[in-house]
């Protein structure tokens, strides 16, 4: 008999965790808004037996992550922090090294600097994109590359293929990608050999801006099965409406990216032809340094991006605020187009001779690009640069 084919990502966000519940024909598959589980004799349950360690909701989301992600199994957190926090728990222990990237998540950092280094885990901070530099830092005690790509806020991008070759030629080092701004859609890091794949699906995933979360994946079976013996411990599963609400987020995911990615290009051309826009970083743009390395392990280019603009911080922040769509806020990967200012939000703890080396200007601006429609998204910039600057800046040239 010839084997099914395998289903497009379109298909699987939708059918991956389809249980009928018998009870009523619901279609959606139900919130089991349960702290226990009855046990059918002492000791006899149907799998479940504490929410804490396991909820058939928040399993059900975790079937469709898997199913994207391409692993056996996967596993959701209260959110992206829990999860790496629980990725890191979970595998190192003191006098262990972490090589980061050094254009990170601000939260991904103060973890390493004001959490773990209490816990006597030592870490460096490495420029991934610099795989002579990454191979240099390797120490006899390094156990995990922790690399973000693309990185916020300036998109850096690091090569996952050869961090991965590079991790897996010393013993017992891992490389865990931190993919939230792709998800495995637009980027499968497991497949480019990463171990782990963790994801905040606070962002694309849920796409909503209604829940806090993350996932861990990887097609070691036994690190997931630690990973999920640390959860149970810790108690950073995710709360089960939140699951539930994000499986409802997920099934249109393929659909949201492909506008996601289409509506950044768009926008990413325009500023980029603005003459009061200094510099556009967008991995989809002819000027981005790495756009090759894009193309190569990404499927698409994403929806965000970064911009400097010809003026003052305190012009580029009063430009910000005149924006009436674009919605100042932290987050991204939802439907609103989001915009931050990354000096004063999520890498506000860096130093600032830090923050300018790594091109995280104070007046750098964070574009996460929504589902509004590109050219009302434009109106707005055309609006803002008028507002601050006059009226002859209204237009791009
Ligand atoms: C790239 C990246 N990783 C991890 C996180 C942390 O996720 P959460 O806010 O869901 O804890 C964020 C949050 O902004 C992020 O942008």
């Amino acid at each position: 008999m010839s084997e099914r084919p395998a289903f497009q990502p379109s298909t699987l966000v939708i059918h991956s965790n389809r249980v009928y519940e018998s009870q009523s024909n619901s279609i959606l598959f139900p919130i089991h808004q349960t702290a226990t589980y009855i046990h059918e004799s002492v000791g006899v349950t149907k799998g479940y037996g504490y929410s804490r360690g396991a909820n058939p909701t928040v399993n059900a989301l975790e079937q469709s992550i898997a199913a994207i992600e391409g692993s056996i199994s996967a596993l959701c957190f209260r959110s992206g922090m829990a999860a790496i926090s629980t990725l890191c728990l979970a595998l190192l222990k003191a006098g262990d090294h972490v090589i980061l990237s050094e254009v990170i998540y601000g939260g991904t950092t103060r973890l390493f600097e004001q959490v773990l280094t209490h816990f006597d885990v030592a870490y460096t901070f490495i420029d991934t994109a610099d795989l002579a530099a990454v191979e240099r830092g390797i120490q006899p005690n390094t156990r995990m590359i922790f690399a973000e790509t693309p990185a916020n806020p300036t998109l850096r991008l690091s090569d996952i293929a050869e961090l991965a070759k590079i991790a897996h030629a010393h013993e017992n080092v891992l490389l865990a990608v931190d993919n939230t701004f792709l998800t495995p859609l637009l980027q499968n890091c497991l497949n480019l050999g990463a171990d782990i794949s963790m994801l905040s699906t606070t962002k694309y995933i849920d796409g909503h801006n209604a829940t806090i979360g993350g996932s861990l994946a990887s097609h070691d079976e036994a690190l997931m099965e630690r990973m999920r013996f640390v959860r149970k411990i810790l108690g950073t599963i995710q709360a089960p409406f939140d699951a539930w609400l994000t499986i409802q987020g997920i099934k249109t995911l393929p659909a949201r990216l492909a506008m996601h990615c289409a509506h950044a290009g768009q926008v990413a051309e325009w500023l980029e032809r603005h003459p009061r826009v200094a510099k556009v970083y967008y991995p989809g743009l002819d000027s981005f340094p790495q756009r090759e390395l894009a193309k190569k392990q990404q499927s698409a280019f994403g929806g965000m991006l970064s911009f400097e603009l010809n003026a003052t911080t305190e012009e580029s922040l009063r430009f910000m605020k005149a924006l009436k769509l674009c919605t100042c806020a932290e987050s991204l990967g939802s439907v609103e187009t989001l915009i931050t200012n990354p000096a004063t939000a999520s890498h506000c703890d860096l130093p600032k001779e830090l923050r300018d080396r790594l091109g995280i200007s104070d007046r750098l601006i964070r574009l996460s690009v929504g589902l509004e429609a590109p050219q009302d998204l434009i109106a707005d910039f055309e609006h803002a640069f008028e507002t601050i600057f006059g009226l002859e800046d209204g237009e791009a040239k």
